[in-house]
C-alpha cells in the first residue's frame, strides 16, 4: 500500500501485556494471574442506577463535561476525602475512563519535542500517548530505590524541555504508595521547577496503609496539578468506561474542547452509575480492601518463603517480586512458567526496560486461586533451580 501511515502511530508498539496474553490462549488449564481489575462484581446499587437511566431514557448526550450532578459528587468526594476544593462547573471533567482523561491531558499540554519525566517501571499505556504527541518520554528509574521515585534523580532529570511529569501511585505494576513525606519531598523539588504534574490516582482508593496522600495537596503545585481519577478500580466499574479529570480552570478550560472532539461526553448510563458509586457506595473500596489486604499477605508471606525478593505492596492489588536471580530474561521467564509451570502472570518488561528482571502478580483473584497459582509457581520454582 503506498498511502502512508502517520511514523509516530507506526512507531508505537502493541502493549507487552498484549503480546503475552496471545500466548495464554495456548494455556487454557493455567492459573492466570495477570488481570489488573477487581474480581467483585459492580455494587448492586451502581448497576440498578445505570439500568434505571436506561429506562428513564436517559441516554443522550450529555454536557461535554459531564452532568452537573457527578461532577458535584466528584467535588463532593475529593473536598471529604482530602480536604481539597475543586469548582464542578469549571475544575472537573467526566471522561471515558481514566485513559481518556490521560490522552486529552497530554494532548492539550505536549508540544512537539517538549519531555515528560515518566518514574518506572510504570503502566505501559503512558509513554505512547506523548510518543503520539511528538513528545519524548524521560525515564526516572524506581527499580533500585523500592520502587520509589528519588527526589534527588528527579531534579537531575528537570531540563527546560521538561513540560510535565506523571505519577501514579498506588502504582500499577509495583503496589507501591507514597506517604504524605515522600510526597513532600518530591513536591519541594516540583516547587523549584514550572512543570505539570499529572498524578494518575486510579488505585488511590485501595491504599490499605493509612490515607493516601496527593500532590494536589500542596498549595503551591495546585494551580499546575492535574489529577486523573475514576470508578474503575474503586467500584470494579472497568467496563462502564467513567473517569474524571481534576485541575485548575485555567488548564481545563482547554482540556475540555480536546475532549469534546475526542468523544463528546462520556457514556451517560455510566455516568448514573458512578453518580451511585460517588455518593451512597463510599465504603466499597475500604471493603473490598479488606479482601486485598488478606490476600496481599498470603501471597507474600509465600513468595518470602520461597526465597523471593519482594517489596510489601501497600496498594492497589498487584506485587512486582525480583525473578533476577534466575538468570533469565523475564519474558523467558513468565512464558516458561506459564508452558512448564501452568501460571500465567505478567513480564516486567511489559512495564518498561526498567521492569526487567521482575514479575506482576495480580492478587485480585480468590484464596483458592491464589494457594493453587503459588503452589505451582513453588513446583516451577524447585524445577528450574
Ligand atoms: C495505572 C493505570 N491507569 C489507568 C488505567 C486505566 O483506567 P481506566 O479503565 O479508568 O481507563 C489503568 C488500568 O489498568 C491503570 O492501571
Amino acid at each position: 500500500m503506498s498511502i502512508s501511515i502517520n511514523p509516530r502511530a507506526q512507531s508505537i508498539q502493541i502493549s507487552g501485556i498484549r503480546q503475552f496474553f496471545n500466548q495464554m490462549a495456548n494455556y487454557p488449564e493455567a492459573i492466570n494471574l495477570t488481570v489488573g481489575q477487581p474480581d467483585f462484581p459492580t455494587p448492586e446499587e451502581v448497576k440498578q442506577a445505570g439500568i434505571r437511566a436506561i429506562e428513564e431514557n436517559r441516554t443522550n448526550y450529555s454536557h461535554n463535561a459531564g452532568i452537573i450532578e457527578l461532577r458535584d459528587a466528584i467535588a463532593n468526594f475529593f473536598k471529604d476525602s482530602y480536604g481539597l476544593t475543586y469548582e464542578a462547573a469549571t475544575d472537573i471533567i467526566v471522561t471515558n475512563g481514566a485513559s481518556e482523561g490521560l490522552d486529552s491531558v497530554f494532548r492539550t499540554i505536549l508540544e512537539e519535542g517538549d519531555e515528560v519525566i515518566l518514574p518506572a517501571p510504570t503502566y505501559a499505556g503512558y509513554a505512547p500517548i506523548f510518543e503520539l504527541c511528538g513528545a519524548k518520554t524521560v525515564y526516572l528509574d524506581m527499580s533500585d530505590t523500592e520502587f520509589r521515585p528519588d527526589p534527588e534523580r528527579l531534579e537531575a532529570l528537570i531540563t527546560d524541555r521538561t513540560k510535565a511529569i506523571l505519577l501514579n501511585f498506588p502504582s500499577n505494576p509495583t503496589g507501591v504508595t507514597l506517604s504524605a513525606e515522600q510526597v513532600g519531598a518530591l513536591a519541594e523539588v516540583l516547587e523549584r521547577h514550572e512543570i505539570f504534574i499529572v498524578t494518575d490516582e486510579i488505585y488511590s482508593e485501595n491504599t490499605f496503609n493509612g490515607q493516601h496522600a496527593t500532590f494536589a495537596k500542596h498549595a503551591s503545585l495546585k494551580d499546575r496539578t492535574i489529577l486523573v481519577h475514576g470508578v474503575s478500580k474503586s467500584h470494579s466499574m472497568t467496563g462502564w468506561r467513567i473517569g474524571f479529570v481534576l485541575g485548575p480552570e485555567a488548564v481545563m478550560q482547554h482540556v475540555l474542547k480536546v475532549h469534546q472532539y475526542n468523544t463528546v461526553c462520556a457514556s451517560v448510563p455510566g455516568q448514573y452509575g458512578a453518580l451511585e458509586a460517588l455518593t451512597n457506595q463510599r465504603h466499597i473500596p475500604g471493603e473490598m480492601n479488606g479482601e486485598y489486604v488478606k490476600r496481599r499477605d498470603y501471597v507474600y508471606g509465600r513468595l518470602v518463603t520461597m526465597g523471593i525478593d519482594v517489596v510489601k505492596p501497600e496498594g492497589a492489588f498487584y506485587m512486582f517480586p525480583s525473578i533476577e536471580k534466575f538468570g533469565m530474561s523475564s519474558f523467558d521467564f513468565a512464558s516458561r512458567l506459564l508452558k512448564e509451570g501452568g501460571v500465567a502472570a505478567v513480564p516486567g518488561s511489559a512495564f518498561t526496560a526498567y521492569g526487567e528482571g521482575f514479575l506482576r502478580i495480580s492478587y485480585a483473584y480468590s484464596m483458592p486461586v491464589l494457594e493453587q497459582g503459588l503452589d505451582r509457581l513453588e513446583a516451577f520454582l524447585s524445577k528450574i533451580s
